[in-house]
């Protein structure tokens, strides 16, 4: 067998971790958009249909399906690599992160003491990977299901996404898999980021906690807002911007 020389090796690295790094960028921004668009439920099911028919009809929402579907696919298969395979790993990795989780504790509350207890950036990576693990189960089924709505007349009176349905499926029984996707791709989508900033060079002009703090503001914000946004589809709550468009449905 041929071995592969050190720097085309290195290389290739790169181009994984670009390849993985810049998908993991995109379906993060999409993420963030995605979650304004849902909320848009909040104004009642007339503004959800407007949003919803608008980008359809304008055909924005087609390749965008396509598009996040390949970005998902593309992320999927590069960051997977740094996916324990062997199920004596994954044991190797909850060892080793119930240990760490033990170590913090205690850790003294000193002023001018590091803003970090020891290890939570291994914690973060740890669960980085379980919530990947997590996201690409129950995200690929989300994915499927847009998929069906957007371009088939399987769900509802016509082909596309309406609030009728979506409320339907919600409500229906799939409010606890969104609730853990919503959690998983949150903390995820914030903590990638971080991570990303501090592979790259961030940390030379911003402190780390600094860039920590702007992680936990992004994740508790997003998520606040997707938490009210569920409470709506679930039904759990009355759309609370629905005076915006006089909707009373
Ligand atoms: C392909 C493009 C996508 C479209 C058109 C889309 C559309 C939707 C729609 C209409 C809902 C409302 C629930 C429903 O109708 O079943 C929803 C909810 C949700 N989607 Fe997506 N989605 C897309 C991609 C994604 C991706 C890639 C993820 C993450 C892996 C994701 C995560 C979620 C989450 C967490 C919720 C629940 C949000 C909440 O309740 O606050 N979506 N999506």
């Amino acid at each position: 067998m041929v071995k592969q020389s050190e720097p085309p090796q290195a290389r290739q690295q790169l181009v994984y971790e670009l390849v993985s790094g810049l998908s993991g960028i995109a379906l993060a921004i999409f993420m963030w958009g995605h979650m304004i668009l849902v909320g848009s439920i909040l104004t009642g099911e007339r503004g959800f249909n407007w949003l919803a028919g608008t980008l359809e009809d304008l055909y924005i929402a087609q390749p965008t399906v396509i598009g996040v579907i390949a970005l998902f696919l593309a992320h999927a298969v590069f960051a997977s690599r740094k996916i324990p395979a062997q199920l004596r790993e994954r044991r190797q990795l909850r060892d080793l992160a119930k240990g760490l989780g033990q170590s913090g504790k205690g850790w003294p509350n000193v002023a001018g003491a590091p803003a970090f207890s020891p290890h939570v950036e291994s914690m973060l990576w740890i669960w980085q990977v379980r919530t990947g693990m997590v996201i690409v189960v129950l995200g690929s089924f989300h994915l499927v299901l847009m998929g069906l709505d957007v371009f088939t007349p399987l769900f509802g009176e016509r082909i596309g996404i309406e609030a009728a349905t979506t409320l339907e499926r919600v409500r229906g029984g799939l409010w606890p898999l969104y609730a853990i996707l919503l959690l998983c791709v949150e903390f995820h989508a914030s903590v990638g980021l971080y991570r990303f900033a501090i592979k790259w060079g961030a940390g030379a002009r911003l402190k780390r906690s600094v860039l920590h703090r702007i992680e936990q503001l992004l994740f508790w914000a997003i998520l606040v807002f997707g938490v009210i946004t569920l409470a709506v589809l679930a039904g759990w709550l009355e759309p609370p911007l629905a005076f915006l468009l006089g909707d009373n449905t």
